[in-house]
């Protein structure tokens, strides 16, 4: 555990997410809602086939999951290798413990200074975090920038971003404005242009995931009509590659 207490920042953090985040309230968001849960499986999915595209065959990776929540990418990472999970919200890491049998090394920390050397990691991943960062204090950039430093040259860092066209966020953006409430920060490929400018990287690749739901307003759907809705996934993510609900970004050290 890092935690430095003393630090304003992270006091700001820990007061803010200490309330906020429940691990109940986004594993029911995850877990039951047919829609979002097909989206994300899509992403996981998309997500291991880049790793293991880019893995030696005998290669024992060292993975670390930034902003982990309650596991739900390190459960998946265990078979490949080493895998360190930071969150900054005891609870969710608490959840992130349980789901993985305790096989994940697990700590508190802040997104924008992470604890590890230089160089460290083979993967580094990141999902449903940079979206979260809307706060006065909160720089995405910093989060990639801290990535790409704890990542091994050769390795990939990969995150995925929600799109600011997709159907319930612009939704969620008219409703915060309505309240008054600072919006989620959502993506364009555009931006994550701006935000990757100028870093030294071999490549980097940006990819639309699920282009038929964002025109979908609701998260109800029947198990046919997510079979349906994933045979147009197929064939749409072909032909509009920087289209989706979310964006995948892969970036080669
Ligand atoms: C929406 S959840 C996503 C969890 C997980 N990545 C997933 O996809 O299931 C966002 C997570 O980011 C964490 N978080 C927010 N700000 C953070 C920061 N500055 N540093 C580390 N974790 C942070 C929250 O505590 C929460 O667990």
């Amino acid at each position: 555990m890092t935690t430095n207490h003393t630090n304003p920042r992270l006091k700001r953090l820990l007061k803010r997410y200490g309330k906020e985040t429940s691990p109940i309230r986004w594993d029911f968001f995850v877990g039951y809602r047919p829609l979002v849960r097909y989206r994300m499986e899509r992403q996981i999915k998309k997500l291991l086939g880049l790793i293991k595209t880019n893995q030696q065959s005998d290669q024992e990776l060292n993975l670390l999951d930034v902003g982990c929540g309650t596991g739900r990418y390190i459960t998946r990472f265990l078979s490949l290798g080493k895998t360190v999970g930071v969150d900054i919200s005891k609870s969710m890491l608490q959840q992130a413990k349980k789901n993985t049998n305790g096989r994940a090394t697990l700590m508190q920390a802040d997104a924008e200074n992470l604890p590890f050397e230089n160089n460290t990691f083979d993967v580094v991943t990141c999902s449903y975090l940079l979206e979260n960062l809307n706060g006065p204090e909160d720089n995405p950039k910093k989060v990639i920038n801290e990535m790409y430093r704890v990542t091994k040259n050769k390795g990939q860092i990969i995150f995925t971003v929600e799109t600011w066209y997709l159907m319930p966020n612009v939704i969620s953006y008219v409703m915060s404005f309505l309240k008054r409430k600072r919006p989620l920060n959502f993506y364009s490929v555009k931006k994550i242009k701006e935000l990757t400018k100028g870093m030294d990287f071999q490549s980097i690749k940006i990819r639309g995931l699920s282009p038929i739901t964002v025109f979908f307003p609701w998260a109800r759907a029947s198990l046919s009509m997510i079979k349906s809705i994933e045979r147009i996934d197929n064939k749409l993510e072909k032909f509009i590659p920087f289209f989706g609900a979310q964006l995948i970004v892969e970036i080669k050290k």
